[in-house]
C-alpha cells in the first residue's frame, strides 16, 4: 500500500485524486465510472487517480491523496454504511494530517438526499476538510445526465489539482 506506484515513479510530481464511492448498483457503478471519465481527462496531466470502494479504503489511502471525491448513496435518511464505516476508521488517523483536504461529494438518493448531505458535512467539518462545491444530490428516477454531472465533477477536481488552485 505503502510502496510508490509505477505512475509515482515515473511522474514524481503527481497530485493524487482519490474517489471513495459507493457502488452497488449498476447506476451509481456507472456514476463511478463517469467520475473517473472526468478526472482522467485526455487534457489533464499529472493527476494520478484512484476510486476505491469505501469498505476498501482506509487512512493510508486518504493520507495519499490530495484531495478527494465521496459517492454514496443515501439508505434510510444516511450516508451508506460503507461509508460512514470508512469515516469512523480513517477520522482519528487522518484528523490531524488532512486539515484543509480539498473534497467533493456526490450523493445518489432515491427520492431525497439531505440528511447525507448534512451528515457528510458535520463529519467533514469536524475534520476540517474544504469543500470544494457544495454537495452535489442526483435525486429522483436514475437520469444519464447524472453522469454528466459526475464526470464534470471527477474533471474539476482533476483539473483543480493540475493547476493548483486547490
Ligand atoms: C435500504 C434502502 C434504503 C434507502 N433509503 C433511501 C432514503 O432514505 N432516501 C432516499 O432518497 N433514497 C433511499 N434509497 C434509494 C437509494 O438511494 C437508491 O436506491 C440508490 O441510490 C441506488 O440508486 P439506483 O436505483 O439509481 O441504482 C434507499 C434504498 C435502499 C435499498
Amino acid at each position: 500500500m505503502n510502496a510508490l506506484s509505477l505512475y509515482d515513479r515515473c511522474m514524481p510530481d503527481s497530485k493524487h485524486l482519490l474517489i471513495v464511492a459507493h457502488n452497488p448498483s449498476a447506476n451509481t457503478q456507472k456514476l463511478v465510472d463517469a467520475s473517473l471519465r472526468g478526472a482522467r481527462h485526455e487534457d489533464i496531466a499529472g493527476v494520478e487517480v484512484k476510486h476505491i470502494p469505501p469498505l476498501q479504503a482506509g487512512p493510508a489511502d486518504v493520507l495519499w491523496a490530495d484531495a478527494i471525491i465521496l459517492g454514496t448513496t443515501e439508505n434510510f435518511g444516511y450516508m451508506s454504511g460503507a461509508l460512514k464505516d470508512f469515516f469512523d476508521r480513517i477520522y482519528y488517523p487522518c484528523l490531524e494530517q488532512t486539515e484543509a483536504m480539498p473534497y467533493a461529494a456526490y450523493i445518489r438518493a432515491g427520492l431525497d438526499g439531505t440528511g447525507t448531505r448534512i451528515a457528510i458535512g458535520k463529519i467533514t467539518a469536524g475534520l476540517k476538510w474544504k469543500a470544494v462545491q457544495e454537495p452535489m444530490i442526483l435525486h429522483g428516477e436514475y437520469r444519464s445526465q447524472f453522469e454528466d454531472q459526475c464526470e464534470e465533477l471527477g474533471m474539476l477536481m482533476a483539473a483543480s489539482l493540475e493547476s493548483g488552485i486547490i
